[in-house]
């Protein structure tokens, strides 16, 4: 059985004071989660030592981190490498958000490297991808997200994809409370697990969690994580306030 996951990017926001207020609001309220349901926090890096403090000895919640550098360590100044996450005590690294890709120029190879440092510093990565809008509006939004997948995660050897989630966040969803349907999410979702049995078989495919995100709130996750394909969410805005956040992580034990 695959896991099912929520995980809350909070980009960058948040003093440490008001991250420390929402980690420990979600804390308060968190329902009673599983081996195979988990939560994640994946705040700024500044945050990260706090965020894993807070989190320390409780089960199935964990820290996150929402990007790392592709070299292990050297004069790369700004940046940060893959073994100071893990020492951090991070334990899922998300990889090629859009914004990433868009406004830092990320490229598939560039995360086809920082793949692997994740990985083989024992962290899970969370590998996005998802089209913008005049690519769903061209209909060629299948291929565009094949592309990313094959060039940036699926080198991997099959024995290392029990390390990875892949979220599917199509770009005309992201922050702009316009959600994929039900059904675009579905579609995608299933194309999605179609390319990776393809690459590393059926059963591989199978295990692998596929996240959903894009306008996700307590309204609508119900909704998206019913269907088949969709194993949980990956959260923006609503990862911001404790009460939504525990809204949707509600809807994922409920799936
Ligand atoms: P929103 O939930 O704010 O649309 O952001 C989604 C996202 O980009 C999460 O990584």
């Amino acid at each position: 059985m695959r896991k099912k996951i929520v995980a809350g990017n909070w980009k960058m926001n948040l003093t440490m004071q008001e991250g420390a207020a929402l980690v420990a609001g979600i804390v308060d309220g968190l329902p009673v989660l599983s081996d195979n349901k988990h939560v994640v926090i994946a705040s700024p890096f500044v945050h990260i030592t706090q965020t894993a403090k807070q989190l320390e000895g409780k089960e199935y919640i964990y820290t996150g981190a929402q990007n790392c550098y592709q070299e292990s360590a050297g004069a790369y100044t700004g940046e940060v490498s893959a073994s100071m996450l893990k020492s951090a005590g991070v334990a899922y690294v998300i990889l090629g958000h859009s914004e990433r890709r868009q406004y830092f120029g990320e490229t598939s190879e560039q995360l086809a490297a920082r793949v692997h440092l994740v990985l083989n510093n024992g962290m899970k990565v969370i590998f996005c991808c998802g089209e913008p809008l005049e690519i769903r509006d061209a209909g060629t939004e299948n291929a565009w997200v094949e592309t990313q997948l094959r060039e940036g995660l699926f080198h991997l050897p099959a024995s290392q994809m029990e390390h990875v989630v892949i979220a599917y966040e199509p770009i005309w969803a992201i922050g702009t409370g316009r959600t994929a349907s039900t059904e675009q999410a579905q579609q995608m979702h299933a194309h999605i697990r179609a390319v990776m049995a393809d690459v590393y078989g059926a059963d591989v495919a199978a295990t692998v969690p596929i996240l959903y995100g894009g306008s996700c709130k307590p309204s609508n996750a119900a909704e998206l994580f019913a269907c088949a394909d969709v194993d949980g969410g990956l959260i923006g805005g609503a990862a911001l306030k404790a009460e939504d956040f525990l809204g949707i992580v509600q809807a994922m034990v409920d799936a």
